[in-house]
């Protein structure tokens, strides 16, 4: 028998800036997704160099309408071919697909007073497509792509003026789609306004004078960010009968080298840093340790009176995240070989294999993440993201034999369905890139994660045609099986 719900949410997410394309037509306006820039020159490991967009850099991007070293204006077209693509999915037998909404297709600026309707009629006409094959949409508000103009000339999230320009958009989108969209996730991955301020925040660190000021306004633009989610929250629950919303974080799930106290201290300092965020969304305040740290270290942030109140009374209905690795912590670090991660570095792992990209794979942390969070919060759980960005290469076949990637989500859906078994709620699994997308730190296309191919290289040559891989058929029969035949 099925350790999945009859009614479990299988499916793929996929994010606007990623695959949509069509960066300046129909009254798009530029967003920060449009400044970050495909660097070959840069090791795929060095994340930080990857992420990085200074002054500068938006000067340029900004003078050009370049889209072979700015891929994400490019896409794969998902804009167009949506259809096409649905279709696809559907054929797969999703019961979900998780996908964004560009806020600058509905605020080109952000702080306009009137939406654009173009905009506004693309996702209606996405979602109507989704309710054709009865695929559940499961929105995210905003997913690293920010109206540029709100970092020009307001300082991105740092400026509070962007909480109502947010709200404002949330309320949009949440009036015209009441009929078609009830799952919704206001901030993908809110705790990575640290690892890269500029594509989470729009903050362009290099305005600040030191380390000391910049961690200071991540935590105030973080802090705009909790409160907008909150009234984001607070009007879906109002506006959309029975409309659920989620917070989103990434999972990163760190374990200590050895059982030296000193070590597993470590190992659970980062491990509850790495909740603080959703400690915010689900209990409705924030962590007294983070308080402390904040007091200890001289961050003085700007809460508005009422704040608290927002946060504490418009907590999220389930908990969401993405999962790819896990990271292990040592008093020794610095002697250790070191790996990296879209998300953070950390040591290597002698149990784990690592991907092309540097990401440790872990399915068993999978189960343990989904214990320790159901426990923490015992609110449903949807993984949101997990997949394997690998090379594919066509055969003389014709045919993309992708079994790494097969294997892969096999091992942590295993571990899915163990922890299900343990009791966990877990109502949804929408794995990453399930279609071939740009990827969100190197800006390669050639980092695939998706069950179908897209013809198209690093520097967007091709045709852009999709065909199924191996592990298309794969996954139809998982969904078809519930889950049995794994
Ligand atoms: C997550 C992001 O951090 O990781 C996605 O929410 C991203 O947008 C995914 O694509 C995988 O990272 P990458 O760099 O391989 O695309």
């Amino acid at each position: 028998m099925s350790k999945f719900s009859n009614d479990f949410l299988w499916g793929g997410a996929i994010a606007a800036n990623q695959s949509e394309g069509a960066w300046n037509i129909d009254g798009k306006g530029m967003s920060v997704a449009d400044v970050s820039m495909y660097k070959p020159n840069i090791d795929v490991k060095d994340y930080s160099m990857q992420w990085h967009v200074g002054i500068d850099d938006i000067k340029k991007a900004m003078q050009t309408k370049d889209t072979v070293y700015y891929p994400k204006r490019r896409g794969i077209d998902f804009y167009h071919r949506y259809k096409e693509d649905i279709k696809l999915f559907a054929e797969m037998g999703f019961k979900t697909l998780r996908i964004s909404i560009a806020w600058t297709r509905i605020f080109p600026n952000g702080d306009e007073d009137k939406p654009n309707e173009y905009g506004l009629k693309f996702y209606e006409e996405v979602f109507k497509e989704l309710k054709k094959y009865s695929i559940e949409p499961l929105v995210t508000l905003s997913h690293y792509e920010m109206p540029l103009y709100l970092v020009n000339n307001y300082d991105g999230w740092v400026s509070r003026e962007v909480v109502d320009m947010f709200v404002k958009f949330s309320k949009v989108c949440f009036e015209r789609y009441k009929d078609l969209v009830k799952y919704w996730l206001t901030f993908n991955e809110i705790d990575s306004i640290f690892r890269h301020p500029f594509i989470t925040a729009g903050i362009v660190e290099e305005k600040y004078s030191n380390k000391k000021e910049v961690e200071e306004i991540i935590y105030q633009a973080l802090h705009h960010q909790f409160v907008a989610s909150s009234l984001a929250t607070k009007y879906a629950h109002k506006i959309i009968e029975d409309s659920k919303v989620g917070c989103m974080i990434t999972k990163l799930l760190t374990y200590p080298e050895t059982c030296n106290p000193l070590d597993i201290y470590l190992s659970q300092s980062d491990n509850r840093n790495n909740m603080f965020y959703s400690d915010v969304q689900v209990f409705g305040e924030y962590p007294k340790h983070i308080l402390n740290y904040m007091k200890r270290n001289n961050i003085n942030i700007i809460m508005k009176e009422g704040d608290e109140e927002i946060i504490r009374q418009y907590t999220v209905d389930f908990v969401s995240f993405s999962y790819y690795m896990s990271m292990v912590q040592s008093i020794e670090a610095d002697k250790r070989e070191k790996v990296g991660g879209n998300v953070a570095t950390g040591i290597k792992n002698p149990y784990l294999k690592t991907s092309d990209w540097g990401w440790q794979i872990d399915p068993i942390g999978l189960k343990i993440s989904l214990i320790e969070l159901y426990d923490r919060y015992r609110l449903p759980l949807w993984i949101v993201e997990n997949g394997l960005g690998a090379y594919d290469k066509i055969e003389e076949n014709g045919c993309i034999e992708d079994n790494y990637r097969i294997e892969y989500l096999t091992e942590h859906l295993k571990q899915v369905a163990e922890a299900i078994e343990e009791g966990v709620e877990c109502i949804g699994y929408t794995s990453w890139g399930c279609i071939d997308i740009i990827s969100a730190a190197t800006s390669q296309m050639s980092k695939r994660y998706g069950f179908i191919y897209v013809d198209s290289d690093d520097l967007g040559n091709g045709t852009y045609n999709r065909k199924r891989k191996k592990s298309f058929y794969w996954y139809k029969k998982v969904i078809e099986s519930n889950g049995e035949n794994l």
